[in-house]
């Protein structure tokens, strides 16, 4: 069953976010979280960052993040792994044992692939996943035409999130053309998930993945599917549903 929460702004948005992960935390200490990247989960993270300094401990918590770059090593400022350090495992008590980013470096990316599913797999799965939500629907980098069968792998980033993506790069030709990212299965495979949205650009994408068909041309709308699905938005972002 999807649920749809509204906020008044992405502050809130944030709050709200935070609080769910906090509950399941106090449920499950030791909860195996997926983590996003991107501008909308930075205020999530600045909430569990206060909240850590307030008490909260991540010291069992074990994380996957969904996608990084590929071509990108873990000291350019735009990977994954930096942001992830810079916004967040950086001013919490995780162990760097149990963070998981894929290497976008690595050179065997079948191989390492089906390793990231298997330690996802052994680790008894994803207990929460935080998602985003791509202005053309995309969830990670499983752009519209993914399988939803889909496991980890090696993708090609479209060109509309080649350009969402060109403000965070010098130049729109210094973004990566290929990023390695969870699939479709991989995520509907998370026993909760929460994707957060924010602003006017994603309402048309939340739109279509709440009230569309749910078709290949709108990953997100799968989620449709999923037994526990938690949309957070804006009220930017939910400006276009009925
Ligand atoms: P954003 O990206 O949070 O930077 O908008 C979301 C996504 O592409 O999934």
């Amino acid at each position: 069953m999807m649920k749809i929460i509204v906020k008044e702004n992405y502050e809130d948005l944030s709050k709200e976010a935070a609080r769910v992960i906090k509950r399941e935390m106090q449920k499950k200490p030791n909860l195996v979280l997926g983590l996003a990247t991107g501008s909308t989960p930075i205020g999530l993270y600045k909430e569990l960052i206060r909240r850590h300094k307030e008490g909260l401990s991540f010291s069992q918590i074990t994380t996957f993040n969904l996608d990084e770059y590929f071509g990108l090593d873990s000291s350019h400022s735009q990977s994954y792994h930096f942001y992830m350090q810079k916004n967040l495992f950086d001013h919490i008590d995780i162990k760097p044992k149990n963070i998981h980013i894929p290497d976008g470096t690595v050179k065997d990316v079948k191989r390492y692939c089906a390793e990231y599913e298997e330690i996802i797999k052994r680790v008894g799965g994803i207990d929460l996943q935080i998602l985003g939500i791509g202005s053309n629907g995309h969830i990670g980098f499983n752009e519209p035409g993914s399988l939803f069968t889909s496991r980890t792998h090696l993708t090609k980033l479209t060109e509309s999130t080649i350009k969402d993506n060109a403000r965070f790069f010098e130049k729109k030709e210094d973004v990566p053309r290929f990023a390695i990212t969870m699939g479709i299965q991989t995520i509907l495979e998370a026993k909760k998930i929460i994707l957060l949205a924010s602003g006017q650009n994603k309402a048309d994408a939340v739109a279509k993945s709440i009230e569309g068909q749910i078709t290949s041309q709108v990953p997100a709308s799968i989620l449709q599917k999923h037994p526990n699905s938690i949309f957070i938005l804006d009220k930017a972002a939910a400006s276009q549903l009925k």
